[in-house]
């Protein structure tokens, strides 16, 4: 996103994000943090919880991810986010609100999300990597990271070993409704790459892919 519209009500928190995700991994960039906050408002919407905070945490959950000063990137991004918000004079209970959120949406740190805006945000984060975009998004995770497409340590492991998995702990029932169909494009793609891979090897090319 080039411009960020200046009527939207959370233009400032956006552009002081922008900043943080201005690097080489494009898997979790700004871009992402938009589309987490349209899902985190889709999910809103259907659960009935409170989208303010889950537009802020979204925007703001990945923000630690470079130059992380705790152990885990979502503790890094939790504690920036609380000096952000501070700096914006939002309230109190809104800042602890979105640090809980953002502090559970990875799993990593052992925390897990207990209030419906923190599995809100949990579950529009792992939405994101499903699908169209959550392909293209593993691809760019995997040429930041040199993975093969197949393989050991490649895109494909990912797949199954960490977005396979997502299904199993997503916590609304809108998140695991969206999920499933795109989990399913994703299982498609994988199946017709190795069709692919057949068709090439049987004409003797490609050994080593
Ligand atoms: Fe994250
Ligand atoms: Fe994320």
């Amino acid at each position: 996103m080039d411009k960020i519209p200046t009527q939207d009500p959370l233009h400032q928190i956006i552009l002081v994000a922008k900043g943080f995700y201005a690097r080489k991994d494009r898997a979790h960039d700004l871009e992402h943090a938009l589309r987490v906050r349209e899902w985190g408002n889709k999910l809103a919407q259907e659960e009935g919880a409170d989208s303010t905070i889950i537009e802020l945490a979204a925007l703001l959950h990945d923000i630690g991810r470079s130059g992380a000063v705790e152990k885990t990137h979502s503790e890094s991004s939790a504690g920036l986010a609380v000096n952000i918000l501070q700096k914006n004079g939002y309230p109190q209970d809104v800042v602890w609100r979105v640090k809980e959120a953002i502090i559970s949406h990875s799993r990593e740190a052992g925390h897990v999300p207990t209030s419906l805006e923190a599995k809100i945000l949990y579950d529009a984060d792992k939405l994101d990597f499903v699908g169209a975009i959550g392909l293209g998004r593993l691809f760019t995770l995997g040429g930041v990271n040199g993975w093969p497409l197949v393989g050991e340590n490649s895109c494909e492991t990912f797949y199954q070993e960490r977005i396979q998995g997502y299904k199993e702990h997503l916590f609304t029932k809108s998140g695991i409704k969206y999920f499933e169909p795109l989990l399913l494009y994703m299982e498609g793609f994988w199946q017709e790459l190795h069709a692919e891979r057949l068709i090439i090897s049987l004409s003797g090319y490609a050994k080593s892919m």
